[in-house]
């Protein structure tokens, strides 16, 4: 059994990657101390060349060598992954999974043991550029400890929230899906650039760097997004003009409705 200094992922794909890139860059881990598992040779030589890791294309030397493992594989491929690991796993093991959708009982029942210490994690794809947000969620025998290491981790790729496992489905509706929501606003913004005789990339610009700027005021400035809106309404202006088209049109009650489907959509699917 390898020492808490050691970390393994079971998948080398695109969240792995960012999970590994945050690691290292914040100094976490040191690159001699991260083990992957990973089917594909190609993939393998680009972990090893750009990131210095140890790879390897069986399961094993990370199970016997990582008491931190990460499963970060897809889900359909997640039943395998559990089928062939579990004459490895043990109690020693902190395993974290970043597959969507799948309950924790389901790797209870992979493992066919109920004594592992299991987080199951939602990430969403802005960890890819270090800025995700994740909730995670421990199953009974994760403890405090286990569940502040996760999110050390995670806080590497972004920033993550600690919650019951019954507010996942909130979280995939809210962060989870949320940068598609967000991703439908910027084209409508840079549409509307565009339709106001704009020319695209201009419109791109703008749009884009509206978007960050106010996101970056509103998380600098810690204000009420209403107070911020406040401030740039005058009286009789344009802002109040647009701003009045938004509440007839329903465009937060929209945005809200979008959120419960999907968070519904997360229920109906983790039960099938
Ligand atoms: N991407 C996102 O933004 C995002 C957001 C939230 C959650 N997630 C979750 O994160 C997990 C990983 O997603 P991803 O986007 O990183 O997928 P990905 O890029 O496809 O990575 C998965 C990797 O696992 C490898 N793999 C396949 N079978 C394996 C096995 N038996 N043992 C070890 N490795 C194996 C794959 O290799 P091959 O390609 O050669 O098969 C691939 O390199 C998924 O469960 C997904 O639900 C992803």
């Amino acid at each position: 059994m390898g020492n808490t200094n050691t970390i393994g992922f079971i998948g080398g794909g695109q969240m792995a990657e960012a999970l590994i890139r945050g690691i290292l860059e914040s100094g976490l881990y040191t690159a001699e101390t991260v083990f992957v598992t990973e089917p594909s040779q190609k993939r393998r030589n680009y972990m090893t060349e750009n990131y210095g890791v140890q790879v390897f294309a069986d399961n094993t030397p990370v199970w016997n060598s990582c008491k931190t493992v990460i499963l970060a594989v897809k889900p359909q491929i997640m039943g395998l992954v559990l089928c062939s690991s579990k004459e490895h796993v043990s109690t020693e093991h902190l395993i974290i999974t970043i597959a969507a959708g799948l309950p924790i009982s389901f790797y209870e029942n992979g493992f066919e043991r109920n004594d592992c210490r299991i987080i199951r994690v939602m990430p969403n794809t802005p960890a890819l550029v270090l800025e995700g947000a994740s909730g995670l969620s421990g199953n009974k025998n994760a403890s405090k400890n286990d569940l502040l290491r996760c999110e050390e981790i995670l806080n590497k790729i972004g920033k993550a929230v600690i919650l019951d496992e019954s507010a996942l489905d909130a979280v995939t509706g809210l962060s989870g899906s949320g940068p598609a929501y967000v991703f439908t606003f910027a084209e409508a913004m840079i549409d509307a650039g565009i339709k106001a005789g704009l020319p695209r990339p201009t419109a791109e610009t703008l749009a884009l760097q509206t978007i960050a700027g106010s996101v970056k005021l509103l998380m600098e400035s810690k204000k009420h997004p209403a107070e911020l809106r406040a401030m740039v309404t005058s009286p009789g202006g344009t802002t109040i003009a647009a701003q009045h088209v938004l509440e007839r049109s329903g465009f937060k009650g929209i945005l809200m409705d979008a959120v419960e489907a999907a968070v519904n959509r997360s229920k109906e699917l983790g039960k099938s």
